[in-house]
């Protein structure tokens, strides 16, 4: 992993080594802030205004008054001055409440701080990983939807993924999974598309709500149902979402072998390929 040449801050593209945060930035102090990832193929993002959207949701769960229209100027410039304008890229975005001294509430007349950076990035090829994963309980605080900076919950549980050679870990809280660490995730059962609800328990990850678009166009059953740990070995088929993953065919959960070498289930494919295609013309 390389740093980023060039950053924008508060309104200024430079350097990354010349990019200065106040140690008493809230997003230092607390975490207090929300971001965003999204990626360009062929110089378009996929799914922008769902990802601003998102965004300026956070933000308005967490009272950080932004505007984030504001910024589809500066995400032009930063492509043009990192001459990523036009090509496959990612484009990471962070929001924090800004600087103030020390206290737990929000203070007054604060100014948020806007970091952005663009980094080439070539999504591979979308049935390049067949995931193993691993299963930890989900000990995370329970307002998982809000996209925040403070992700040391998700940290932790991803390095328990690092250390067993697994892509990810899926989590569990009170005997169902909700997501990964950072990845939705998907289970097939009869060819039915099984996935927790977009509650505070979860992300609601944009691939995800593009899985269920392509279901609905697919005539792909698809319910927001909990599934349980207990049902891991009557499962057909699973798989991940991300907005670098894409859709990930998940080859073995803990013990349980879905797939032995690198076959990937009908409906799993089909979805797959059918993301691939919406790729192409988002
Ligand atoms: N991760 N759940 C969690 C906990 C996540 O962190 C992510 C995304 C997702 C999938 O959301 P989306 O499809 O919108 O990318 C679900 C990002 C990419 C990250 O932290 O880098």
């Amino acid at each position: 992993m390389k740093y980023p040449e060039k950053v924008y801050l508060n309104g200024n593209i430079v350097p990354f080594e010349d990019a200065k945060i106040s140690v008493f930035d809230r997003g230092f102090i607390f975490g207090d802030g929300i971001y965003e990832v999204m990626v360009q193929i062929e110089g378009v993002f996929f799914y922008k205004k769902a990802h601003l959207d998102r965004l300026q949701e956070g933000l308005n769960k967490i009272n950080i008054t932004f505007d984030t229209s504001s910024l589809l100027i500066d995400i032009e410039k930063l492509l043009g001055v990192t001459k990523l304008t036009g090509k496959d890229c990612l484009l990471y975005i962070q929001i924090t409440r800004g600087v103030a001294p020390r206290q737990h509430s929000y203070p007054l007349d604060i100014v948020p701080t806007v970091m952005m950076y663009a980094v080439p990035k070539v999504l591979p090829k979308i049935n390049a990983v067949n995931a193993k994963v691993i299963t930890r309980e989900d000990f995370r605080w329970s307002r998982c939807d809000i996209k925040m900076t403070s992700l040391l919950g998700n940290v932790m549980l991803n390095e328990e993924a690092v250390q067993h050679q697994c892509f990810e870990t899926i989590l569990h809280r009170d005997g169902f999974f909700t997501e990964a660490s950072h990845c939705n995730v998907f289970f097939i059962k009869d060819g039915i598309v099984l996935t927790h609800p977009a509650n505070k328990l979860i992300l609601d990850g944009i691939t995800r709500q593009v899985v269920f678009e392509l279901c609905k166009s697919l005539d792909i059953e698809i319910q927001e149902t909990p599934v349980s740990i207990n049902d891991v070995s009557e499962i057909d088929e699973a798989f991940l979402t991300g907005t670098s993953t894409q859709i990930a065919s998940i080859q073995q959960i803990d013990d349980h072998i879905l797939y032995k070498e690198n076959n990937i289930g009908p409906v799993t494919q089909k979805l797959q390929e059918a993301f691939l295609k919406i790729k192409s013309i988002n």
